[in-house]
Parts: C-alpha cells; structure tokens; sequence
C-alpha cells in the first residue's frame, strides 16, 4: 500500500485519540517531515486534517471523492500495483499514457474525481464534474495489434461486473457503452451510465501498452440530459471511492479470463447484457457516413457486431452505433 494510503489509515484507525507525528513516523518507518508532507497533501485533497498539541493529528472529515488512497484499500486483488491520481486532472487517461510511456507496470491505475478536459470516443469529449468516477488503467497485453478488437468488450464487461456487484442491472451496447437497465423488465433502458476510451501504444506486431479509461455517472446531476443513467438512482449511495473500486475488481476479473482463455470465454456474458440484440442498428464512420445498417444478430468471438443486412450477414469490428426507430 503507498505511504499514503497509510497515513490516511492509520488516522482513520486513530479516530478521536489523533495520532502524534512521531507515533506516525515510527509505525510507518519514516520521518517525521515525510509524515508531514503527506499530511499537507491530503489536506490539498481536501481532508480535514487539525493538528492539535498533546493529541497530534486529528481526521475530521474525509471528501467523498474517488482518490487513490481511499480506493487502494478497497481493492483486494493484487492486479493492481499502483494508485495515482487526485481531485482534478485534465483527464486521467493523459496522466495514465504519460506513466506508461515512462515504464510503470501493468496495474498502474489513476483515478480522479474530475476533469477539466476528459475525452471521449470520436473525438468527442467527456463531460467530468464532480459526482462521477474518471479513472485509467495501464495494461500490457501480449496481442498482435489485430487481436486487440475485443479488448474494449472485455473492459466493459468488468465495468457491469463491477456495476452488477453494487446492485445495478448493467446492460452492455456494443463495442464498449455501459447503460442500465429501466426499472421493469419490459421498460426501455434507462441510459448509458458508463463510458470506455481506449488508447494504445503499438508495434507492427505487438501491443506495448494500452491504457483504458472508464468514465462513470454515479451521483445525478440537477438536469441529467435524456439517455443518460446514474448509479446512485438506482441503487443505495455508497462512496464514490467505493463504485472505483467495484469496477476495478470487476475490470480485473474479466481481464484475467481474458488473458488465460480469450474473448470467447467472455462472449455468452456479453451477450447475455447484449441491449442490441435482435434490435435495427445503423453503425456509422468517425466522420458520421453510414458504414452499415442492418438488425443486430450477435458479437462474434473476435468481439465484431453480426449485423443482418439487406445484402446478408455482415461483421464489423468498429463503428458508433444508433438503434434505429422503426420506419415511419
Ligand atoms: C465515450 O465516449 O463513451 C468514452 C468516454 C471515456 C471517458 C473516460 S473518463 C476517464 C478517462 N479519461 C478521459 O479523458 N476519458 C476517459
């Protein structure tokens, strides 16, 4: 665990009784100015921190944010080998590819609790204020390049696992969209509560690394725009360190299976929060022309939308797409 998330333990644990400088020092083996430093840097993050005489530091409030050392200890499985991140960046997926380009490992994850320029897929951006989750990760995938088409369906899959382990009824829209389910069985979904951009470094035949972000809508806005979902409408409000790190363990999971069994082993799950399928899709180009239109008959084990078109069955491998409302 980093220095800093153990000082925030330690004051946790603490509680009332504070803890002295020095006492803090000597459980972690550091010293009393690196004890100090980390202090100061929890309370730029926005941690009430009082230092009083005799009792030492003191814990008063804690944000409800989703910062690295209060979602490092919420995260069991040893993927994860380094938390990063803060309050506000620009976007986490810039911060992830600057790590990764400089070396760090496979597990590296960066989280923030907004961005001042988050992007999107196409080009778009992403809308980050506070309330949601934006968070990167750096992964290291043995592949070739053309094999790397699935990856975004495996992220999104660990992002419902996550999601479902909350309590949510996490739907998938291909290649890589996250929505919720409506509250009835029969009701039309309620909106799209996740996003995933993937970026890579590449070779002609070989992956070097790829970060994935992941951008979550947990606590609704004053006006949330049609076709958009938050966790907390529909489920129990927890913290929003406490959704990263569902969607961590759920990331990680599903990348594992990845790893040792393929896409396939992945795709009955895909299909079965499949939201396309059986339903008239028109799948478009990043300039918006028309690549193809058909109704949707399953993903297929490279991760490619099987569309049924006019001139028979057709897989494509990327694309936006839009469900298409009945002719009229
Ligand atoms: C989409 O267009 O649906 C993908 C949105 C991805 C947004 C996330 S938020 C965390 C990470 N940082 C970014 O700047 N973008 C991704």
């Amino acid at each position: 665990m980093s220095r800093r998330s153990q000082v925030l333990e330690a004051l946790t644990a603490a509680g009332e009784k504070g803890l002295s400088g020095e006492t803090l020092a000597g459980e972690l083996g550091v010293s009393r100015v690196a004890v100090a430093k980390h202090v100061a840097a929890l309370r730029e993050s926005g941690y009430v921190i009082d230092a009083a005489p005799r009792r030492g530091y003191l814990l008063r409030s804690v944000p409800d944010l989703p910062l690295p050392e209060q979602v490092e200890p919420l995260v069991a499985d040893p993927f994860w080998v380094r938390f990063e991140g803060g309050p506000v960046t620009e976007s986490t997926n810039e911060d992830a590819k600057r790590l990764a380009r400089g070396g760090t490992p496979e597990g590296t994850v960066v989280v923030a609790g907004s961005q001042t320029g988050g992007k999107g897929r196409l080009g778009r951006s992403w809308d980050s204020p506070e309330g949601g989750v934006y968070l990167s990760i750096v992964l290291r995938p043995s592949l070739a390049p053309a094999e790397i088409v699935s990856l975004p369906l495996v992220i999104s899959v660990g992002v419902a696992r996550g999601l479902e382990a909350l309590g949510c009824r996490p739907l998938l829209k291909w290649p890589n969209d996250v929505w919720l389910a409506g509250p009835l069985e029969a009701a039309p979904p309620a909106g799209k509560v996740s996003g995933i951009l993937l970026e890579m470094q590449a070779e002609a035949d070989c992956v070097e690394w790829v970060v994935a972000g992941v951008g979550i809508n947990v606590r609704p806005a004053e006006e949330t725009p049609a076709g958009v979902a938050h966790v907390f409408d529909h489920v129990e409000p927890c913290s929003t360190s406490s959704v990263a790190a569902a969607v961590l363990t759920g990331i990680s999971s599903a990348y594992r299976e990845f790893r040792t069994s393929g896409f396939e082993a992945l795709l009955p799950e895909y299909e079965r929060r499949n939201m396309l399928t059986g339903r008239e899709v028109t799948v478009r180009e990043m300039d918006g022309s028309v690549r193809a239109r058909g109704a949707v008959d399953s993903v297929d084990p490279l991760g490619r939308l099987v569309l049924a078109s006019g001139s028979g069955m057709l897989a494509v491998s990327s694309g936006d797409v839009t469900l298409r409302e009945p002719d009229a």
